[in-house]
């Protein structure tokens, strides 16, 4: 979608700033955002450019490197730390071939680590671009990462 079209599904009110980078950032299929992004949010808002790129360095769901096409975020607070967090980030890292922070040569994932999901009770727990994945185990990593290949 074009993102001056985009831009007109939201009220211009402060109150929708993240909603607004959210959608701007997954019109982007390398999933980040761009300094033009931050203009158009901060012009379609009246907000000044700094409040946005505020916002934007301060929540870690944001990013403005270019990314994979899906973004795996394993939590690594203490519940899913006790829960075996580390071996699932471990197999993350050998099943993709890459470290924390960095993007599969095929462009496909991005491997990062976040605070507490809010799913504690189902830790370790992971978010696979917007949904949430619980009690996961190295086989059930191996599993979903299989099953996003399949369906690209
Ligand atoms: S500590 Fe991982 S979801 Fe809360």
């Amino acid at each position: 979608m074009d993102k001056r079209a985009l831009l007109q599904k939201f009220p211009r009110s402060p109150d929708v700033l993240l909603a607004l980078l959210h959608a701007l950032q997954r019109a982007n299929p390398q999933n980040y955002l761009t300094q033009e992004d931050l203009q158009l949010a901060a012009e379609h808002l009246g907000l000044p450019l700094s409040r946005v790129r505020d916002a934007v360095t301060f929540y870690t769901m944001f990013s403005l490197r270019p990314r994979g096409r899906h973004i795996l975020r394993v939590c690594s607070s203490p519940t899913c730390h006790l829960f075996g967090a580390w071996s699932v980030l471990a197999e993350l890292k050998k099943i993709l071939g890459i470290e924390v922070g960095e993007t599969t040569p095929d462009g496909l994932f991005t491997l990062e680590i976040t605070s507490c999901l809010g799913v504690c009770g189902v830790a370790p727990a992971m978010m696979v671009d917007d949904e949430v994945y619980g009690n996961l185990t190295p086989e059930r990593v191996r599993e979903i990462i299989a099953q996003i290949r399949r369906e690209g």
